[in-house]
């Protein structure tokens, strides 16, 4: 009897192939990218105490709610595998004293995140995001560089059909008067609302905004909007952030109605989205979060910072793909006589290869010589070594000519010759 096939989980998938590429491509940029504008790498571990997303990304959230991949650990510790980003930056950011280095610190990230959601095109359950966050300074040309370095981003991986919505929703204190407003408008239209809007007035009822069901974007048209109700200097922020946008030449469309799925948003909050995704169409996103270092335990610190969601650049567009590098040796072992002797001086001389700085591989799948010779085409090798008993025979690949010579100075032949080629 058989046994069924191992396969990897739903909402999960293998990264190979010209994909792996597509993705070291998008790494690269995203790093040339943010290291230039001073952003550091930070890598944060895979699960976090529950406790730090349930406080940060909030406990009324979808994420939050029914998203996290929970668990106890040995000692009884509620873990979780982190959902997004930002909540372990901040965390990192007051572990280390950061609030202590000059401020602002700028840090970016290019990592896997898990919730469980319903699986399907450009929604997965482990995810890849590239984030940057900056932390310790409320510029408004702050949040207008962050912006700009993901309209970049993008823009040079190739993203189609990019729209950028920006908002502000204020700051905490002003919100909560607004909430109030919305609450009683909702409630006045109960009955047209979702069960679930329904069941969130109380806890999130900026959330209704984010509706498809028919009745809640009746009811949401006639709602009041945060944005018509900043205060003085949130309305000042928000239009110094618009007027550097405009300066850099981003173009961003206002929508008053753009709420995302995180609790801790101040002030700030945009969203890019790609008609070439269908469905799923945001491509990355973020925002301002003034209060969230400081609910962690740490200092006062304003902060601001987004993620966009690897697999969604990947549909998006066109990542440029490069090619595998060609190897400039193929190590081909010809044995005649006694077992060993030949694969022996082979293997010494693809260590001595690599040495020396070159792409190279030997024969390790017991192919005869004339598929050795072809494998040696396939991996796009321009030498290969043919290594008998007593000599080494070196073989250019393009066009045919051989020569033998002593294995002590084939590396040396080889950097010759491609210098020469070069
Ligand atoms: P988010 O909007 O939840 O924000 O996620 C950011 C991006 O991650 C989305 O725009 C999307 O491209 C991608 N993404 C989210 N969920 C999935 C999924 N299930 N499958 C595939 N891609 C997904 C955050 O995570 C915030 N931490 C962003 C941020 C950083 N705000 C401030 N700083």
């Amino acid at each position: 009897m058989s046994e069924a096939q191992a396969k990897a989980p739903r909402g999960t998938f293998d990264v190979l192939g010209q994909e792996a590429q597509a993705r070291m491509a998008i790494e690269a940029r995203a790093r040339a990218i943010l290291e230039a504008a001073g952003y550091e790498r930070i890598e944060t571990p895979c699960f976090e105490a529950t406790e730090l997303f349930a406080r940060s990304v909030g406990e009324a959230t979808d994420i939050v709610k029914k998203e996290m991949y929970t668990f106890t650990d040995g000692s009884g510790r509620s873990l979780t595998l982190r959902p997004e980003g930002t909540a372990p930056v901040c965390r990192a950011y007051v572990e280390h004293g950061m609030h202590k280095r000059p401020q602002p610190v700028k840090l970016w990230y290019l990592s896997s995140f898990f919730r469980y959601e319903r699986a399907q095109k450009g929604r997965y359950r482990q995810f890849w995001q590239v984030g940057a966050e900056a932390l310790g300074s409320d510029d408004p040309a702050l949040d207008a560089e962050s912006i700009q370095l993901l309209h970049r981003l993008l823009g040079e991986l190739g993203a189609r059909d990019l729209k950028l919505r920006l908002s502000s929703l204020g700051s905490p204190e002003a919100r909560g008067a607004y909430r109030e407003e919305l609450k009683a408008h909702l409630k006045s239209r109960e009955g047209e609302l979702s069960e679930d809007v329904r069941g969130r007035i109380e806890a999130n009822p900026l959330r209704a905004f984010d509706s498809e069901h028919p009745g809640t974007v009746a009811v949401m048209k006639d709602a009041p909007l945060l944005l018509g109700q900043l205060t003085a200097e949130d309305l000042a922020h928000f239009d110094q952030v618009r007027a550097l946008l405009d300066a850099a030449e981003v173009p961003y469309e206002i929508d008053p109605t753009l709420v995302r799925g995180l609790d801790y948003y101040t002030r700030t909050v945009f969203e890019f989205t790609s008609t070439a995704l269908g469905a799923q169409s945001g491509v990355g996103g973020g925002g301002r979060y003034d209060g969230l270092v400081q609910q962690l335990g740490g200092p006062r610190t304003p902060g601001i910072g987004w993620a966009a969601g690897i697999e969604r650049i990947l549909l998006a567009g066109s990542p440029p793909a490069p090619a595998p590098p060609a190897l400039d040796l193929y190590v081909c072992v010809h044995e005649e006589g006694e077992e060993g002797d030949a694969r022996r001086r082979a293997f010494a001389l693809l260590w001595q290869a690599r040495a020396a700085g070159l792409r190279a591989e030997m024969e390790m799948a017991g192919r005869a010589l004339s598929g050795q010779l072809k494998q040696a085409n396939r991996r796009g090798a321009r030498f290969a070594a043919i290594v008998d008993g007593t000599a080494t025979t070196l073989r250019d690949m393009q066009d045919g000519g051989q020569s033998e010579m002593g294995s002590e100075v084939v590396v040396h032949e080889l950097l010759r010759r491609l210098r020469t080629l070069s």
